[in-house]
């Protein structure tokens, strides 16, 4: 949550910061700011809204050009979105810049401590503390930049990526975090600090991933400095060349990032089992797991960790690894597990799944298990993200970024790298005889041209989604794999188009929900002719007798629900374990058309921001 950019070096450092702000306003976007330094003067330009309302303000207050730069876009904790609250904060003197993105949680003591000194505050937010408590340091002690930026930060608790510039010493920008990610890009005469690479992938393909706990001195012409915040000892960071290219972080002729997301996942599914799976060989080979797979074997229990659409892909892996590998699982939201002193021990394996690697509860969840003896293995897209590092090992989704704040290909290949792992625990287990192993790397490997078919269901989607998009509720309802697909269908819908939505159980409709049921409640029913389709035939039976509208996902050629149904979107056929990649996909298209018809902003829906880095 909030995206922090900087610049240092020879060009002109607004444009840099701009554009690279508005790469990272999937974080948080509800107001923005600028700071420049023109090698005389400095200048803040801020503004409750998006980074395009701060462009229009710049245009007219941001007086100044310069070299140097920091800017923020934010997604409010402490303080409401409005001009004051929004960053960069300046220090009582009007020296000191900060841009911050985490929560100082002792930041109460701290101001009214500086209070007592004689500083004002202008804003509600925890960063103007911080920045002043750094002048103060910074004052008392006579310190530089760098050293008070290291005092202060050992008296704070909390979570922090920041960067900071004082006029007074004007060469330099200090970076550091704890607990959210910072990146700095490494250029010939130049640096770039950013939340993610994104800002500056068309500048330089050098990267250094700060990790927790430490800071950067980033000086013109002189060598980075990296240490330790607790102990000042040096730190050799390892320069990363970047895997992103321009290409991906743009629309790329789509309206939306989240429909350019929707149909690249063909593409990213086979990205992610490339490699992995070799359906001909009958072999399925991920490095994080071969490397453990005696730990895997012997675990009693796998307990899965993960928020949001990241816990539905968890839901779906516990059918498909008490299925094929027959070994408990449970899914709990990393949430709720980090603060009810869970029972963990030395042979439970958690898999923590994070589209983002930086979701605060499910990291704090995997350092409980780790405390515990438990093994970590991550499940992560971003590369190098925050919970792939402290996870013991793991394996990428590889879905290339994730733009749109409503997460669509990060779900299908994070269950498609589940379902590798629980057929590879299968394989060596001998719970799946070799035929069906065999059929479901098959079946895996034409997933991608399934998925596409199931794309070809976009207009019919739209033609649904002009019919309900005026509606209040919706339900989805869907059975066994396809449970968890009904959830996220029910989250995709609420969190762009602000219809409320609730997912369920198929059968467990007649124990509360069936009570809402009447002719103005669209239904939505998973129903593929694999699982359970007796029973769900039945369910439509008495959504049916009660008038709700039913709109049904159907295998090709169904007759059955169609006869019952108001509505039919039809997909290829696959397997029971298989079908949520190809069932979510209508759903994913059927909210996406109803949000762009209701006038919602489908990539950046109000409230939410992409990587949750506060609990
Ligand atoms: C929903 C969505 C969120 C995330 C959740 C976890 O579309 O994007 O529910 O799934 O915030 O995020 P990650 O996967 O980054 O840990």
């Amino acid at each position: 949550m909030c995206g922090i950019v900087g610049y240092i070096g020879y060009r002109e450092a607004y444009p840099i910061v701009i554009k690279g702000l508005k790469r990272l306003e999937y974080r948080g976007y509800d107001s923005a700011g600028v700071m420049l330094y023109d090698g005389e003067n400095l200048k803040v330009c801020k503004t409750k809204g998006k980074v395009s309302d701060l462009e229009e303000q710049a245009s007219k207050e941001m007086t100044i050009n310069g070299s140097i730069g920091i800017g923020h876009t934010r997604w409010a904790t402490h303080g409401v979105p409005n001009d004051v609250n929004s960053h960069p904060h300046l220090s009582n003197s009007g020296d000191l810049a900060i841009v911050h993105n985490g929560i100082i949680e002792n930041y109460a003591p701290l101001k009214a401590e500086l209070i007592k000194r004689g500083y004002v505050f202008h804003s509600d937010t925890d960063t103007e503390v911080l920045v002043n408590l750094i002048e103060e340091v910074q004052k008392k002690d006579n310190l530089k930049l760098g050293k008070a930026v290291q005092v202060a930060l050992n008296q704070v608790v909390g979570a922090y990526a920041i960067a900071v510039f004082d006029k007074k010493n004007p060469n330099e920008i200090v970076a550091a975090r704890l607990g959210s990610p910072l990146a700095i890009g490494v250029g010939e005469g130049e640096f770039f600090i950013a939340s993610d690479a994104s800002p500056f992938i068309e500048y330089t393909a050098n990267a250094i991933y700060l990790e927790d706990g430490e800071m950067a001195n980033i000086r013109l012409h002189k060598q980075m400095k990296v240490r330790k915040i607790m102990d000042d000892s040096l730190v050799n960071p390892t320069i990363q060349e970047l895997q992103m290219n321009l290409e991906q972080i743009e629309k790329g002729g789509y309206d939306h990032f989240m429909l350019k997301e929707i149909y690249e996942q063909p593409s990213v599914i086979k990205d992610t089992y490339r490699g992995r799976l070799h359906a001909n060989e009958g072999l399925i080979q991920m490095a994080g797991i071969e490397d453990n797979l005696e730990k895997f074997l012997n675990a009693e229990r796998i307990i899965i960790v993960a928020c949001g659409t990241s816990w539905h892909a968890g839901l779906v892996a516990e059918y498909v690894f008490e299925e094929f590998a027959r070994i408990p699982v449970e899914v709990e939201y990393a949430s709720e597990f980090r603060y009810r002193n869970p029972i963990i021990n030395s042979k439970d394996i958690v898999i923590a799944i994070s589209q983002s690697g930086e979701t605060a509860d499910t990291m704090a969840a995997i350092k409980l298990a780790k405390e515990s003896g438990a093994f970590v293995f991550g499940v992560c897209n971003v590369v190098g993200s925050s919970i792939s590092r402290e996870s013991h090992a793991g394996a990428y989704t590889h879905a290339g970024p994730e733009i749109g704040v409503a997460s669509t290909k990060a779900f299908t290949t994070q269950i498609t790298v589940l379902t590798m792992i629980a057929l590879r625990l299968a394989k060596a287990k001998g719970t799946l005889s070799n035929s069906v192993f065999h059929s479901y790397l098959q079946e895996l490997e034409i997933i991608p041209e399934k998925v596409k078919e199931a794309l070809e269901t976009n207009d019919r989607a739209k033609e649904i989604a002009a019919v309900f998009k005026d509606a209040p509720n919706c339900l989805y309802l869907g059975r066994g794999y396809n449970f968890p697909v009904a959830l996220e269908g029910a989250l995709k819908l609420k969190e762009i188009s602000y219809i409320h939505a609730e997912g369920y159980p198929a059968a467990e409709m007649k124990h509360g929900p069936i009570a809402l049921i009447d002719e103005h409640m669209p239904v939505v029913v998973i129903a593929p002719k694999q699982g359970h389709y007796d029973k769900i035939v039945s369910n439509i039976q008495e959504i049916k007798s009660r008038s709700g509208k039913i709109i049904a996902v159907v295998t090709k050629g169904d007759t059955q629900v169609r006869e019952l149904a108001d509505y039919v979107i039809e997909i290829p056929e696959t397997s029971d374990a298989l079908s949520p990649l190809i069932t979510t996909i209508p759903l994913q298209l059927l909210s996406y058309h109803i949000a762009v018809m209701r006038g919602c902003n489908v990539d950046q829906p109000r409230n939410l921001a992409k990587s949750v880095t506060v609990e």
